[in-house]
């Protein structure tokens, strides 16, 4: 398997200059074929040993493949629906007191506000914004001025849905270390777009999805509980198979492995089918997927700076950015703009915030410079003629 295999793995790619993986990439085709394999095995006998064990060997064996591409080990991971599954968890884990602080970042998406905003009003915790700029040391700086002796957590982005911009996350880590706050990094936009070590940033969770850069089924993804933080971690979401013994009176130990975290009948072949994206990738070569990824977004970047009057508001050096370009045109805005590209270019994009005027760009391997020129032939018709 090459990197050039996966537009034919993408049928979409006829049809559209899909530029939408940040939001739902297309899932690969065998995946899907490996989905349909594994259901229909289930199928014959779910409850007969040798299916049951087959299958959660199988999910088993997706775990492990997840911990490898993470740079984690595979009893520090949780499999579940989507990323945003993580951020509960850990939201419900912690002991929040009225006047507790927490920080995010002005770019987060709703899965990581919306279950803080939910926190405000439950528990009184006070939320603080680091305002994501271009200006690393000035980022880092406004955040030593946030965190104080009431700051519990730090849940922030690894790279920004908006622009795609990476975070300093490794330093940020660092400084909320020195101060023994836990971070959670949402990595929703970087898992599979850039490399991701768990244990070399130092972060103490990770939240990440399938259907997104890793091109897998909607409904997988999961999260990463560093070892010391899954017994920390106040256990609130958890069923059975979170148990290693129970009684009647009330006594139970739970799993040591993260996969406490995981209960009740679970979708197993659609995570066996995360496994099989994660085989392809690795077939690929990560490293081969990534330099693809950043030579792609440079050569949009160039292309889309020849276009007059548009705003790049992607940092311009890939050491800042990843598989994201976000620019706008001033006087046009971006909901009117994205529904002229779909429908005169068949160009999916993505707005983002209502009113915002800000046009996303997610593009991914599939991606090819035929796609480029015609969203900037489109770029430059709409500018002249209004449509
Ligand atoms: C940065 C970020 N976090 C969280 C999410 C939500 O992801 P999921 O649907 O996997 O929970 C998204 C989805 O677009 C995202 O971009």
């Amino acid at each position: 398997m090459n990197i050039s295999d996966i537009r034919a793995l993408t049928p979409i790619v006829q049809e559209y200059a899909y530029f939408q993986t940040s939001g739902f990439s297309p899932t690969l085709e065998p995946v899907i074929d490996e989905v349909e394999r594994w259901a229909r095995y289930q199928n014959r006998a779910p409850a007969l040993p040798e299916v049951y064990t087959q299958m959660i060997n199988l999910f088993e064996a997706a775990r492990g493949k997840v911990a490898n591409a993470l740079g984690a080990d595979a009893d520090e991971i949780v499999l579940g629906e989507n990323a945003t599954i993580g951020i509960n968890i850990v939201a419900n884990g912690i002991d929040w007191q009225p006047g507790d602080n927490l920080i995010l970042s002005t770019h987060e998406h709703p899965g990581n506000r919306i279950p803080w905003y939910n926190f405000v009003q439950r528990y009184g915790v006070q939320l603080r914004f680091v305002n994501v700029v271009h200006d690393e040391e000035q980022m880092l700086h406004e955040f030593e001025q946030l965190i104080d002796a009431r700051t519990r957590l730090v849940s922030i982005s690894h790279v920004s849905r908006r622009t795609g911009q990476r975070l300093p996350v490794k330093a940020l880590t660092e400084i909320a270390h020195q101060r023994e706050v836990p971070v959670l990094l949402d990595g929703a936009q970087s898992f599979g777009a850039i490399p991701v070590d768990v244990h070399a940033l130092g972060c103490d969770f990770y939240a990440f999805s399938g259907h997104k850069y890793m091109m897998a089924s909607q409904g997988t993804g999961g999260f990463y509980v560093r070892r010391d933080r899954i017994e920390w971690l106040k256990p609130s979401w958890i069923g059975s198979h979170s148990q290693k013994e129970m009684d009647l009176d009330g006594h139970m130990t739970l799993l040591d492995e993260a996969k406490r975290f995981e209960f009740g009948t679970r979708n197993l072949a659609d995570q066996i089918g995360f496994g099989k994206a994660l085989d392809i990738w690795a077939e690929i070569g990560w490293a081969n997927v990534f330099a693809a990824i950043a030579a792609y977004t440079d050569r949009l970047k160039a292309a889309l700076l020849t276009v007059p009057n548009l705003i790049v508001e992607t940092p311009l050096p890939y050491e800042q950015s990843s598989g994201i370009v976000t620019f706008n045109i001033p006087g046009i805005g971006a909901a009117a703009l994205s529904a002229r590209l779909l429908d005169r270019d068949h160009i999916l994009t993505s707005t983002l915030e209502a009113n915002s005027d800000s046009l996303r760009i997610s593009t991914h391997v599939f991606n090819n410079d035929e796609e480029i020129a015609r969203l900037v032939a489109a770029l430059l018709r709409i500018q002249e003629s209004g449509y």
